[in-house]
C-alpha cells in the first residue's frame, strides 16, 4: 500500500511538471483518502500560502509557482479534479526540496505539516498527517485553476491571514506562525508594518509587487491596531 502510493506519487508530481494527463485518473488506489475542502483552506492559509499564490485563498506569495497558473492549462485539457488531488498530495508527500537550478525548493513534509509526535508543545502540528495531505490536495484540486478569482481581499485581518499567518503569530487573526517575530510581542506601528510590508525586511519578502497600496495600508491598521491585544 504505503508502495504503491510512493509510486503514483513521483508519477503525478512528474505530471505536475510535464503537464500531461492520466496520472491518477478515478482517483483510485486509496493514495488520498477523502478530504475536507474547508480544513484544506485553513491548512493551506496556515501553511502554503507564504510560498504560493492561489486566488481562492487570496494569497500572493511568488517564492513558489503560481498554483492556478500550474494547473489552469491542464483543467482547459481535460484534466479532472480528482487527477489535481492526486497531484498536489504527492507534491507535498514528494517535493523536489533542491531543484536544478539551486534555488530553494519546497519543503518536505515534515517541515510543511510535521505530524505531533514529532515536535514539541505548542508548535504548529497534525495529528494525522495522512488526513492533512487529504483535505489540503481536496481543497486546492477543487479550486486551483478554475478561473475562479476571488474578490481582492481589502480587510486587513483577511490580507493577514492570507500573506502573513503562516510566518508570524497573532492572536487576534488566530496564526500562529514562527518563521518571523511574533506580532503580539513586536506591536510595531502601523508606518513600522506599512514601510517592512512594502520593502521586506532580511528574510521577509517584499509585498509591493503582490499587494497594491490600499492593501497594504489595510494590513498595516490591522496589525498596528491589533497586535497585542
Ligand atoms: C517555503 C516555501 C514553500 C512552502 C511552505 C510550500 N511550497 Fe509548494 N512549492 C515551493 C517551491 C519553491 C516549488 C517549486 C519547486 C518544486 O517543484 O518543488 C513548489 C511546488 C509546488 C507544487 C507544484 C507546482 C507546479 O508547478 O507543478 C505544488 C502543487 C505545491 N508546491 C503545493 C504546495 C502545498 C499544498 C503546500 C502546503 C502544504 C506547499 N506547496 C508549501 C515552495 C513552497
Ligand atoms: C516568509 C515569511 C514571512 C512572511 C510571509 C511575512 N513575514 Fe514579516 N517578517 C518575517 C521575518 C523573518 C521578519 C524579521 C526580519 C528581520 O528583521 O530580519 C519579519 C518582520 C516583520 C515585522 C517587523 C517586526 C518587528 O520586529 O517590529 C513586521 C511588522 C512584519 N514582519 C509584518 C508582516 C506582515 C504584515 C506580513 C504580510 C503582509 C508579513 N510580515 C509577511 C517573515 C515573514
Amino acid at each position: 500500500m504505503r508502495n504503491a502510493g510512493l509510486v503514483l506519487g513521483i508519477a503525478c508530481a512528474a505530471v505536475a511538471v510535464l503537464i500531461a494527463s492520466g496520472c491518477g485518473s478515478g482517483g483510485s488506489g486509496g493514495f488520498v483518502a477523502s478530504g475536507s475542502q474547508g480544513a484544506g483552506k485553513e491548512l493551506f492559509l496556515a501553511r502554503c500560502a507564504s510560498c504560493h499564490a492561489l486566488a481562492d485563498a487570496g494569497s500572493t506569495s511568488t517564492i513558489g509557482p503560481n498554483l492556478d497558473d500550474a494547473f489552469a492549462q491542464s483543467r482547459a485539457d481535460g484534466m479532472t479534479t480528482s487527477t489535481f488531488t492526486q497531484v498536489v498530495a504527492g507534491q507535498i508527500r514528494f517535493p523536489i526540496t533542491s531543484t536544478s537550478t539551486g534555488a530553494p525548493g519546497m519543503p518536505g513534509i515534515d517541515s510543511t505539516l510535521p505530524s505531533c509526535e514529532d515536535v514539541a508543545d505548542g508548535e504548529f502540528c497534525v495529528e494525522d498527517q495522512d488526513q492533512a495531505v487529504a483535505d489540503i490536495a481536496t481543497y486546492v484540486g477543487a479550486v486551483a485553476g478554475t478561473g475562479v478569482t476571488a474578490e481582492k481581499p481589502t480587510d486587513g485581518k483577511s490580507i493577514f491571514v492570507a500573506n502573513c499567518g503562516s510566518c508570524h503569530t497573532l492572536a487576534d487573526a488566530g496564526t500562529s506562525g514562527k518563521v518571523g517575530p511574533n506580532l503580539d510581542d513586536a506591536k510595531p506601528s502601523q508606518e513600522r508594518v506599512q514601510s517592512i510590508v512594502t520593502n521586506g525586511r532580511g528574510a521577509m519578502p517584499a509585498f509591493s509587487g503582490s499587494l497594491d497600496a490600499q492593501q497594504i495600508q489595510a494590513v498595516a491598521e490591522y496589525v498596528s491596531s491589533s497586535a497585542g491585544k
